[in-house]
């Protein structure tokens, strides 16, 4: 079933040169773009996309790592894309998440670790209207 997902590509892959290497294995799968757009978020922001990790001992030094800088923000369509992205993406933990994946290949860190995918068709529809309103 077609699907669209909210993706992130964070700011350390803007700081590290890796949108393209990170968009290209987007593209490659197949996925199609519907939205994308670079941003440089405020706090009120980055709490309203992690709601629900506002309350974690993990989530100040992330909101202080995704309003460091830019990061460009994309809805992508496809196949079963929330899955497809998140199974690109690899586990959230860079030093775990498997070759071949995003992180997996490219992040060697639990919080620098480059992008997000929605993680459910609620989450999903959430994000989009959050980050693409007019969508
Ligand atoms: P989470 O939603 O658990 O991971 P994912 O991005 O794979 O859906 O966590 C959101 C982000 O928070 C994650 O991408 C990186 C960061 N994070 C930390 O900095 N420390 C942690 O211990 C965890 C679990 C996540
Ligand atoms: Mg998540």
């Amino acid at each position: 079933m077609s699907q669209r997902t909210l993706v992130l590509i964070k700011p350390d892959a803007t700081r590290r040169g890796l949108v393209g290497e990170v968009l290209s294995r987007f593209e490659a799968k197949g996925l199609t773009i519907v939205a994308m757009e670079q941003r440089l978020i405020d706090a009120a922001q980055a709490d309203a996309h992690y709601h629900e990790h506002v309350e974690k001992d993990f989530y100040p030094p992330l909101r202080d790592f995704v309003t460091s800088g830019p990061l460009v923000a994309l809805v992508l369509e496809g196949d079963e894309a929330i899955e497809v992205v998140r199974a690109l993406n690899g586990a959230t933990d860079g030093r775990k998440a498997a070759p071949g994946t995003i992180r997996g290949d490219l992040s060697l860190s639990n919080r620098e670790n480059l992008v997000h995918g929605s993680d459910s068709p609620e989450s999903a529809a959430r994000e989009i209207a959050l980050w693409f309103p007019g969508l």
